[in-house]
């Protein structure tokens, strides 16, 4: 199965998927979406309001903070992964439980091997204890750090940033610096650019090109 193949096929078992008890309240499943080439993924907490709704991730007022974020690093949605630890909605938006966390890990594990991104960036709690378990958000966002075959950087969630002013500046600092950071884990990693063809009548001379 090519990489594309398989996030198409864990979307489709997450649509019926019935393994914890948040399927029992979810209108929409949300398993996530971007590029199967995607060299960043930003993986959340879990669908709210909208998200269930649409079955799309982070589509509300969180959302359009992170779009935000995005352009201000100068990424676009169409060049990133995002996605969440669970994948259908806590009712009343309420923290995921552990069981469920268990329960929809293997989409996400199956989500990161299939991408093999450079850098996976955390937004909140939940995702960041993944990866740093134990951790304080306060005291490790925006550090950049080698996690088996790729960097992990964690960072404050959109949502949290948008309710208590005081996070504004650190995330919007930590969202800057990841045009850098990518530089910095593919020499880490001992990857180049993705090189992308600029237009058909280009397809003699293909450009370098990266998106920073
Ligand atoms: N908050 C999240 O953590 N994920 C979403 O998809 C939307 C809001
Ligand atoms: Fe399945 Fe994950 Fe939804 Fe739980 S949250 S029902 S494990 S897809």
């Amino acid at each position: 199965m090519t990489a594309e193949e398989t996030l198409a096929q864990i979307a489709k078992e997450v649509t019926v998927c019935v393994n914890c008890a948040l399927h029992h309240t979810r209108k929409k499943s949300v398993p996530g979406e971007g590029p199967a080439t995607a060299e960043i993924m930003f993986i959340g907490e879990g669908p709210g309001f909208h998200e269930n709704e649409q079955g799309r991730p982070f589509v509300g007022a969180a959302g359009k903070f992170l779009d935000q974020l995005l352009a201000q690093a100068g990424v676009t949605r169409a060049d990133v992964w995002i996605g969440n630890v669970v994948k259908c909605r806590p009712p009343e938006n309420r923290d995921p439980l552990p069981e469920e966390l268990a329960a929809c890990d293997k989409y996400l594990e199956r989500q990161i091997q299939a991408i093999n991104p450079s850098i996976i960036v955390t937004l909140g709690r939940f995702s960041m204890n993944k990866f740093f378990p134990g951790a304080k958000i306060s005291a490790v966002h925006g550090q950049m750090k080698k996690v088996g075959e790729r960097y992990v950087i964690a960072m404050f969630h959109p949502a949290a940033a948008l309710h208590q002013a005081a996070l504004k500046p650190a995330i919007l600092a930590d969202f800057a610096k990841l045009p850098e950071l990518l530089k910095e884990a593919r020499a880490g990693l001992g990857k180049s650019a993705p090189v992308m063809k600029v237009a058909e009548e280009q397809a003699d001379d293909p450009k370098q090109m990266s998106m920073f």
